[in-house]
């Protein structure tokens, strides 16, 4: 009955690819009756892979057919879906200027710190700390641990509380932290304004700058909270939050090509679709035992569901603190509080879709006490070059996060009704084949072209 089942759907599918190949001649024929797969949505910056022919049953010895199912699933990554708040999210100019400023020292109050300090390119853009922190000797850590930037922007939430609500607008919250950069949303106009190479990239895509060489209007520096920001005309503070915005929308469009696939075990998946026996016996036997686990006996796809292994949720999986004190971060609680209130979220008016789903989804989380200590599912594609683990890098490896999802020794008491984690209590062997899964999700190095700073702020012509 299964086998009939799924003979169908590639019936479907066949009729579908059909009629996608009979769409490209001339005249386009009436769509066909029978409930076809719509296709996917794509976005002009990233067409999809070429679907896989449906030539076999897709099959892999030893899964049950919920765990072939489930681990169907994981892979491939699907499009990069639109972002429709940022209408720059696609834009070449606007990705390529803000790789230029993602490398750049100068938005900083001191001189020193660029996005790429603590996001470095060869650690799959985390810094190999347990807390982040801008480096040098004055350098204050931050309360959490640097998160990868690959494929962030299949991301819902961003920061591990989720107070942002795009990747652009969660860009201006390190600009102003004054335990990352430093900077000021006016001193990064001023630097937009000052630098000739700068701005002529920024007013090519944004439009001209404001009279900023009139510092009576435009102190040197200042963000909200500061005097010389709090004595400005209202106008003239909308103009600086536009430069902000569209200086967070260049950033995001950078950040939407680190893209991570074709791991081993996207080739994997593609050979069991393809019914390749062949490539499907280049997988690591082991790290195939520990995909069955995943997705079977381990339950970890419960949360880490989706090909980019996250739920997009908030979960509490009671990691005890790094020094041990009763936990105090609270996670997504204020998180919810926080993203609602920012001026830069999908609903705002610098927001490019402020009627958008995305603005819509804002109106409805609940600010309860329930999500205390809740922090988001992380994606564990690359996850084997991101050590150290957990919001905090409480956990030094993988075989220590393993140990502790195998025993929940140490877990902290939690607030939260929902019951997340029973110990694995597995054998060394099933922990050690866990592992190896997680090592084979390590994607293809990107271009290189996408891990350096470019020579100049623009495209060349
Ligand atoms: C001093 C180190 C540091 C600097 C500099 C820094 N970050 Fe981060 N970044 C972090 C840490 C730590 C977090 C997690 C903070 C949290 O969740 O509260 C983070 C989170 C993020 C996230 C969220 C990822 C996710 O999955 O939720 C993105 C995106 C990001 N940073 C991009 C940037 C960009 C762009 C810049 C430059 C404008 C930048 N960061 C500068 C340390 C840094
Ligand atoms: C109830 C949801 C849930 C389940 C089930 C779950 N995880 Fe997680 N996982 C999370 C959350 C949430 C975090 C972050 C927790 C934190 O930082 O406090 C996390 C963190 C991790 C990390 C660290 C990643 C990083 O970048 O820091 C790894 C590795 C991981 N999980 C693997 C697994 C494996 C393997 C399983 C199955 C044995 C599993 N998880 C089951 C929700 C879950």
């Amino acid at each position: 009955m299964r086998a009939a089942a799924i003979a169908r759907a590639h019936r479907l599918a066949l009729g579908w690819l059909l009629a996608v190949a009979a769409c490209r001649a001339d005249p386009p024929p009436a769509p066909p009756a029978a409930a076809a797969p719509a296709p996917p949505a794509e976005t002009a910056a990233s067409r999809p892979e070429p679907a896989v022919a449906p030539v076999a049953v897709p099959t892999i010895e030893g899964f049950s057919p919920q765990e072939l199912r489930a681990a169907l699933k994981l892979s491939p990554l699907p499009p990069l879906p639109p972002d429709p708040t940022n209408r720059f999210a696609d834009d070449p100019r606007a990705a390529h200027l803000g790789q230029f400023l993602f490398f750049d020292r100068r938005l900083s109050a001191s001189g020193e710190v660029s996005c790429a300090t603590c996001h470095r390119p060869e650690l799959a853009f985390t810094d190999g700390k347990p807390l982040g922190d801008a480096g040098g000797d004055a350098a204050l850590p931050l309360d959490r641990h640097t998160p990868t930037l690959l494929n962030a922007a299949w991301q819902r939430w961003f920061f591990w509380d989720g107070r942002a609500d795009s990747l652009w607008s969660q860009a201006l919250h390190p600009l102003e932290e004054p335990r990352e950069h430093g900077f000021s949303r006016l001193a990064l106009a001023h630097l937009l304004h000052q630098a000739e190479e700068l701005r002529r990239a920024y007013e090519a895509l944004f439009g001209p700058l404001p009279p900023l060489a009139d510092t009576t209007r435009f102190p040197a520096q200042g963000r909200p909270g500061h005097a010389p920001w709090e004595s400005m005309q209202p106008d003239d503070r909308d103009a600086i939050d536009r430069v902000f915005s569209n200086v967070g929308k260049a950033f995001a469009a950078y950040q939407r090509r680190l893209v991570s696939r074709d791991s081993p075990f996207d080739r994997f998946i593609a050979a069991v679709r393809a019914g390749d026996t062949a490539r499907t016996a280049e997988y690591d036997p082991v790290a195939r035992e520990g995909l069955r686990l995943f997705v079977g006996a381990a339950r970890c796809v419960r949360c880490h569901s989706s090909p980019t292994f996250t739920d997009r949720e908030f979960h509490d999986n009671r990691v005890p603190t790094a020094t041990g004190a009763p936990r105090r971060d609270p996670g997504r609680q204020r998180g919810i509080a926080r993203v609602q209130d920012d001026p830069f979220n999908a609903a705002g008016r610098w927001s490019d879709a402020p009627e958008g789903a995305a603005a819509e989804q804002l109106r409805y989380l609940p600010r309860a006490a329930d999500s205390f200590s809740h922090f988001k599912t992380p994606t564990l594609r690359d996850v084997a070059v991101t050590a150290p683990y957990m919001h905090q890098g409480q956990l030094a490896t993988l075989d220590d996060v393993l140990a502790y999802y195998d025993t929940l020794e140490q877990a902290v008491p939690t607030h939260s009704p929902e019951r997340t984690l029973a110990p694995l209590q597995m054998a060394p062997e099933q922990l050690a084949a866990l592992r190896a899964f997680l090592e084979s999700l390590t994607g293809a190095p990107l271009d290189p072209a996408l891990v350096a700073a470019p020579p100049t702020p623009d495209l060349p012509q």
